[in-house]
């Protein structure tokens, strides 16, 4: 049954997260919604975001902040996800039971949950495990508060972690050997399909907890992988043989895929059993959404990626980075290197522009060489790597991966901060900051260790080559988007 189109109180979660970004660009769409947010740290939302909704800076673990958020809430999204963080299972237990308590609590008539698909048996992956236990805990008090518990299967759509494994593998490789569950059945769902649902589901009013399956059509993994490369253009060659492990299938995504190795290995895991819809609750309770091919989900997310157009990555969510407080740990970094010069007649927004452009297909200024390297090397100690690129060419906002970076902070025509998210011994940052007409850009390193200690000293010769010529390349890059910019108004 439909819910009149009345004005409603929602509460969304996960919002810095792949599914909750896309989720909440829908919902500001809808007049007749009132939004809140949770999330871990407020500065990794746009500004745009910040004027439109409450903002509940805070934590699933926080009861306090949670009774605040849920006031007055008549429907409550819960995207949250800890996976890629020590005992996620055990985080994402306890996060549930608070948030359907504190949704009790304050009288939320309805909680949405998305999931992962698939059914228990020996094969089932932790991490599958832990989205269904999840799901239970939302949906255990059906005498107190209506659950909704969508499940989704391999979700394609730019950035997703399925869809960037697929892409990559089809792009780099022309013959692949994979392990023989490449033949498990699965259902995809493009993304824009899994966000329609979402959004449809807060006008339903449901009695009690309902799971409802979401899915496309059913293909394998290989069927997949040959569609993929047909929307791409490409010819592949995928021979399955059956003695690959699961590690080693999972070394070989980390190094080929920007996924890393610990999202692979779950990733893999889930790939030994059918990820296919149990139930016809989608047709039930939403007929009017009509879910988009395999091939054509591929096709919209191609071109997503293609035009900049990339709302959402996997690599997004914060995770253990909101853990460190940055400007703490940066005040007690010991080593730093630091290069520093005016700016002369270039402006402060060029020059920051001229920054912001760092990473991905546009490089690291100079001796991208040695930056290749360093993310090969990244990759085989199960780091990070350089494949995770940019999420957009043109654009940077904080919380985006960058390479083996992640943004931390902006401020306009003054900063970009990055942490390292390398395999480093101790916690690195390099920032660019404009002040008083200078340049200044530092890498600062906090140590683990003597092997820290050994870590910076050995590169002392690299840096010196690498970050003095950078900053001068900053600066000949700001020059030259103001002679562009100079031209394109003549
Ligand atoms: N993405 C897929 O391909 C896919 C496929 C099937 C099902 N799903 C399901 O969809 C749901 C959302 O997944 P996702 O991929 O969007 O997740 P995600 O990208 O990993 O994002 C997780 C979100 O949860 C937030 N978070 C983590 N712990 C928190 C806590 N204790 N308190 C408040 N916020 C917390 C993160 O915030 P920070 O930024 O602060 O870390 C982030 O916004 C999950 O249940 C997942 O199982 C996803």
């Amino acid at each position: 049954m439909k819910i009149s189109s009345a004005k409603q109180k929602i509460l969304l979660t996960g919002v810095t997260g792949y599914i909750g970004r896309r989720l909440k660009q829908r919902l500001l769409e809808d007049e007749n919604v009132s939004l809140n947010l949770l999330v871990r740290h407020a500065s990794a939302l746009h500004s745009s975001a910040i004027e439109k909704t409450s903002i509940f800076e805070g934590s699933s673990f926080e009861s306090e902040v949670l009774a605040r958020a849920m006031e007055g809430v008549d429907t409550a999204y819960y995207l949250i996800h800890s996976l890629g963080q020590d005992d996620y299972a055990q985080r994402d237990r306890i996060s549930a039971e608070n948030f359907r308590e504190a949704a009790i609590a304050a009288g939320v008539k309805k909680i949405i949950y998305l999931g992962g698909l698939g059914v228990v048996n020996e094969d089932t992956s932790e991490h599958l495990l832990s989205r269904i236990e999840t799901g239970q805990i939302l949906s255990a008090r059906p005498d107190k508060i209506d659950v909704i518990w969508f499940r989704a299967g391999v979700i394609i759509g730019s950035g997703s972690a399925s869809f960037e494994i697929i892409r990559n593998l089809i792009q780099k490789l022309p013959v692949m050997i994979t392990p023989k569950w490449v033949r498990t059945r699965a259902q995809s769902i493009g993304v824009d399909d899994v966000i329609a649902y979402l959004d449809a589901a807060k006008e339903e009013s449901i009695n009690g907890s309902h799971m409802v399956d979401i899915g496309s059509e059913i293909l394998c993994y290989q069927s997949m992988m040959h569609q993929c490369a047909e929307v791409m253009g490409l010819k592949r060659l995928v021979i399955p043989v059956p003695f690959l492990s699961i590690g080693l299938s999972s070394y070989w995504l980390n190094v080929f895929t920007p996924v890393p190795f610990g999202v692979a290995f779950s990733l893999i895991k889930g790939l030994r059993s059918e990820v296919v819809v149990q139930n016809d609750m989608a047709q039930t309770l939403f007929a009017q959404i009509h879910p988009l091919s395999f091939k054509e989900a591929v096709q919209k997310a191609l071109q997503e990626a293609e035009e900049n157009q990339v709302i959402s990555r996997w690599s997004d969510h914060g995770g253990d980075v909101w853990e460190t407080d940055h400007k703490d740990s940066i005040a007690n970094a010991f080593f730093i290197d630091r290069q520093e010069l005016p700016l002369g007649t270039l402006s402060a927004h060029s020059v920051h522009q001229s920054y912001l452009s760092v990473g991905g297909e546009n490089g690291w200024f100079n001796f991208d060489w040695l930056w290749v390297i360093r993310g090969f090397i990244d990759k085989m100690a199960r780091g990070a790597g350089l494949n995770r690129g940019r999420r957009s060419q043109n654009e940077l906002r904080i919380g985006d991966s960058l390479d083996f970076w992640k943004v931390v902070d902006i401020q306009d025509d003054e900063r970009l901060l990055l942490y390292a998210q390398m395999f480093v011994p101790g916690k690195a940052w390099l920032e660019f900051k404009i002040n008083e007409g200078q340049l200044v850009q530092s890498a600062y390193f906090l140590p683990k260790g003597i092997l820290g200690r050994l870590y910076w000293y050995a590169l002392i010769p690299l840096h010196y080559l690498v970050f003095r010529d950078m900053i001068r390349s900053v600066l000949s890059r700001a020059k030259a988007i103001e002679e562009r910019s100079k031209e394109e108004k003549k």
